[in-house]
């Protein structure tokens, strides 16, 4: 297992390319399973998301090549209905395959996906838009089987008790694009990666409408075809450069960006007294010598997302004042506290909401990754700790940043990779 040893205390100066969207790119691999045909993919970040997610594919039949952030899929000489567990288990988001399957083959066998470290995180909306569409489902030794015939076009609302689901929105989407008649999906999730997903689909020949609102409507074809596609920008990556800038002190250019998709996060950050310049395609940050205490409450699109919570805690341990960063969607999602306490941050947990008092400095000390964001904020407070901060377990952070350490050493961090391959 790889560690991070980083050396803090320097700010961060120059311009940094943010890679495609690791959650767009996931489901647009899982969609290219509709189409009996050729599906090209660009900006597809190399993250081990997206390989693990290619081996499934491949498992599955597909023939599959990456190189140069391309990702071709080919799908013509069939394809199995089969995810097994052993690939879900360390990816969820491997159930994307659901919806395909049971769109192209009328059959699937998923395996569930088990536990997660942020939380409880159910699959029974993707199983209700699934039965809603006609499937039969069923869980037999640890796998969703669902048998059934072409699936039909239904209204359905799909929401739990966190609101709308990006994963169920998507699936049930992919599934409804071929399904006799029409489906409506009142509270979809409206994600920019929804609708870019959306939009493949609609270039491989699906009719999609209302993509990134939240009704949605899928008028079911007879059958997709291969297309080409290039990947929103990760808008997640983006807002985690804009923190190391503003935690480091420092003056950063961000491009490749769609700024209007991380809005709420330069909100928060103008809020916090950081200077965020708007481009067409970018964002420059400069920064003040102090910050402002701002509290934030996460919640969907376009509110302040979830998957940028951890590094803004990272940026409120280090900001004068009290800042109060509630959490709405995920319910153990607050792992990189105790950590961040080791560097020396002060944070009280009360229920779902955690209160940060700003603290003149933190110091390295070693610090355990715990999921993808936690291990992001990990990485912008022992950019700010004096002294060396060690990370282990960054396989986290590997799975959904692309080449974090070179991109943030191109702008003036002191990151080392260190190889353990027993550790
Ligand atoms: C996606 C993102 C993740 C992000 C999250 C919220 C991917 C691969 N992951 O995850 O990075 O943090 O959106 O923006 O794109 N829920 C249910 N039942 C379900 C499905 C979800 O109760 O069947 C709940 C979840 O537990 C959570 C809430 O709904 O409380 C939102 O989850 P959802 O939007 O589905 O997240 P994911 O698609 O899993």
């Amino acid at each position: 297992m790889d560690k991070f040893v980083i050396q803090g205390g320097t700010p961060l100066r120059g311009v940094v390319t943010v890679s495609g969207a690791k959650n767009a790119a996931l489901p647009a691999m899982a969609a290219a399973l509709l189409a009996p045909g050729r599906v090209v993919l660009r900006n597809i970040p190399n993250v081990m998301d997206v390989r693990t997610m290619k081996r499934l594919l491949e498992r599955m039949g597909a023939s599959v090549t990456f190189a140069n952030n391309i990702l071709t899929i080919d799908t013509s000489d069939g394809i199995g209905h089969e995810a097994p567990y052993d690939l879900v288990k360390t990816m969820r988001a491997s159930y994307y395959v659901l919806g395909p399957l049971l769109g192209r083959l009328g059959q699937a066998r998923v395996s569930l996906p088990g536990g997660c470290a942020i939380g409880a995180r159910p699959i029974d909306l993707h199983l209700f838009g699934m039965k809603e569409l006609g499937a039969e489902i069923e869980i037999e030794h640890g796998y969703v089987v669902a048998k059934g015939r072409r699936l039909s076009g239904k209204a359905m609302r799909l929401a739990g008790k966190h609101g709308s689901s990006v994963g169920a929105t998507i699936n049930v989407m992919m599934a409804a694009c071929l399904a006799k008649g029409k489906t409506s999906i009142e509270q979809a999730a409206c994600e920019p990666e929804v609708t870019d997903v959306a939009d493949l689909l609609n270039k491989m020949g699906a009719r999609i409408a209302g993509a990134g609102t939240s009704v949605m409507e899928i008028e079911g074809v007879e059958v997709l075809h291969g297309a080409e596609h290039t990947l929103i920008a990760d808008r997640i990556e983006c807002g985690t450069f804009l923190v190391a800038a503003a935690i480091t002190g420092g003056e950063l250019e961000v491009k490749a960006c769609e700024p209007r998709q991380v809005w709420s996060v330069v909100e928060k950050l103008r809020e916090a007294c950081v200077v965020v310049e708007v481009k067409d395609h970018g964002l420059i940050v400069a920064n003040p010598k102090s910050h402002c205490a701002v509290d934030m409450t996460v919640a969907p699109y376009p509110g302040f997302p979830t998957d940028m919570q951890a590094q803004m805690m990272a940026l409120a341990t280090v900001t004068p004042g009290i800042s109060v960063i509630t959490e709405t969607i995920f319910e153990n999602r607050f792992m990189h506290v105790l950590e961040l306490e080791r560097l020396g941050a002060n944070i009280r947990i009360e229920g779902t909401s955690a209160i940060v008092k700003g603290v003149p400095k933190l110091t390295g000390a070693p610090v355990m990754a715990s999921d993808l964001r936690a291990s992001a904020a990990l990485v912008l407070a022992g950019m700010v700790a004096e002294g060396e901060t060690e990370i282990s377990r960054v396989y986290h952070i590997d799975r959904g940043y692309e080449g974090i350490e070179i991109k943030l050493n191109a702008v003036g961090a002191r990151i080392e990779r260190i190889h353990e391959p027993w550790g």
